[in-house]
C-alpha cells in the first residue's frame, strides 16, 4: 500500500488577506502510533476564522513550517491503547492533516444520536453551535419576544444563532450578510424576518430601515460598522454579545467606526464578550436542547461541505471571503462514515 500522509503547513505570515502562497501541503510517511496512542485517519475538518488570527506572529499563533491545529473528526485505524478501539470515531484538534497520532486524553468520543450526521459535531452541536447557544442563553440571557440583530448572519455562528433564537421564542430576527442570495436563504430557510446586505449602504441606515423600532439584543460576529450601528439601534437595557471581530482579522489597521459612548450609559446597555472554550461544561446541555429538535426536523443543519482534503486551504480562504453559507466543513472524499 502506497498511502502517505499529508499535512498543511503555514509557510509565511500574511499582510492582509492570506492566499494559497502562505501554505504548503507536506507529504510524509504515515506515522506509527507509540504505545498509549492511536493513529487516526481524519474524515471531516473544521476551518475557522480564528485560524486567520493564528496566522499572525502572536503568542499562541501557528508556528511556521509545522502542521497546523484545528478541530477535526477522524476514525481510529491503528491503536496501541485499550482506550481507543480501532474503528472508533473521535473528535480531536490535530486538524489540517490527513492522519494524526492521538492520545485518549486529547480526544473526545462522540455520542451518536439517531439520524444526526457526523458533520453536526463540527457545526450545530460543535463549537459553532455552542457559541451561538452560550451567546443567547448565558451572555444575552434572551427573553421570549425580544428582538435580535445578528451580524455575519449567514455564517456558522450566525445561522445557529438565528435557528436557536427562533426555538427560544425570540421576537423579530434581523440579520446582515454579504450578498442578496444569502439574505434570501436566511429569510426562506433559517427563520430570519429581515436580512440586508451590508454592501448596500451605510449599515446604520440599513439597520434603521430593517428594525425601525429598535432591537433588544445584538449578536456580533463582525465588529466595525455593524457594532457602531447596533449601539444606535439598541433599546434601553439592550445587550451586545461580542462573539467575534472578523471585519478586523484581515485589515487590522483600518480605522474603526465611532459610536456614541453616551448611548451605553443613557440606554443602560451591556456589552460582553466571551470565548466558547470557557463554556465547554455546557456541551451536554446543548445536546439536550438541540438533538430532539434535530431529530424532529424543527432544527436543520446549515453547512457548506467541501469535498477533498486537497481543497482545505481553498475552503479556508473562501470562508474569509464569504463563500460559505452556514458552517464550512471539509470532508474526506472516500469511505466516509456519516
Ligand atoms: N467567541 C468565540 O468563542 C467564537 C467561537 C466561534 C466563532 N467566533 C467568531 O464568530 C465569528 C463567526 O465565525 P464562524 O465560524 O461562524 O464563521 P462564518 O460566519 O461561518 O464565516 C465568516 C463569515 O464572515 C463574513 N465576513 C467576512 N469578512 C467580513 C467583513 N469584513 N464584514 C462583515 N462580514 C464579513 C463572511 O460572510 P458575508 O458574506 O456575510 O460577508 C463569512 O462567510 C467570527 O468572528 C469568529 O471569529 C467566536
Amino acid at each position: 500500500m502506497n498511502e502517505t500522509a499529508l499535512a498543511v503547513h503555514q509557510t509565511a505570515r500574511p499582510q492582509g488577506f492570506p492566499t494559497a502562497d502562505h501554505f504548503a501541503f507536506v507529504e510524509s510517511a504515515i506515522p506509527d502510533p507509540p504505545v498509549g496512542s492511536a493513529l487516526v485517519r481524519n474524515l471531516y475538518w473544521s476551518v475557522d476564522p480564528y485560524h486567520r488570527e493564528m496566522m499572525d506572529d502572536l503568542p499562541g499563533g501557528f508556528a511556521l513550517d509545522a502542521p497546523l491545529e484545528g478541530r477535526t473528526i477522524g476514525q481510529v485505524v491503528a491503536s496501541r491503547t485499550p482506550r481507543l478501539a480501532e474503528g472508533e470515531i473521535v473528535f480531536h484538534r490535530q486538524g489540517w492533516r490527513t492522519h494524526a497520532v492521538v492520545t485518549p486524553e486529547k480526544t473526545r468520543q462522540l455520542p451518536r444520536f439517531d439520524s444526526v450526521p457526523l458533520t453536526a459535531y463540527l457545526s450545530i452541536l460543535g463549537g459553532t453551535g455552542l457559541t451561538a447557544y452560550v451567546g443567547l442563553t448565558r451572555v444575552a440571557r434572551l427573553q421570549e419576544g425580544e428582538d435580535l440583530f445578528v451580524s455575519a448572519a449567514a455564517g456558522g455562528v450566525g445561522t445557529a444563532t438565528g435557528r436557536f433564537a427562533r426555538l427560544l421564542g425570540a421576537g423579530r430576527l434581523v440579520g446582515c450578510v454579504g450578498s442578496a442570495s444569502k439574505a434570501d436563504h436566511l429569510m426562506r430557510e433559517v427563520g430570519y424576518d429581515t436580512v440586508f446586505d451590508y454592501h448596500d449602504g451605510p449599515v446604520a441606515d440599513l439597520l434603521g430601515k430593517a428594525a425601525p423600532d429598535g432591537i433588544d439584543v445584538f449578536v456580533d460576529n463582525v465588529g466595525g460598522e455593524q457594532l457602531a450601528a447596533a449601539v444606535g439601534a439598541l433599546r434601553e437595557f439592550g445587550r451586545i454579545v461580542r462573539v467575534g471581530t472578523i471585519s478586523q482579522y484581515n485589515t487590522p489597521n483600518a480605522p474603526l467606526p465611532r459610536f456614541n459612548y453616551a448611548d451605553i450609559v443613557e440606554k443602560s446597555l451591556r456589552m460582553e464578550g466571551f470565548l466558547v472554550r470557557n463554556y465547554l461544561d455546557l456541551q451536554e446541555e446543548l445536546y439536550e436542547f438541540a438533538v430532539p429538535y434535530l431529530q424532529s426536523g424543527r432544527l436543520a443543519l446549515d453547512e457548506t461541505v467541501v469535498d477533498g482534503f486537497e481543497h482545505i486551504v481553498d475552503a479556508f480562504l473562501g470562508m474569509l471571503h464569504g463563500q460559505n453559507t452556514g458552517k464550512i466543513i471539509v470532508r474526506e472524499r472516500t469511505r466516509v462514515p456519516s
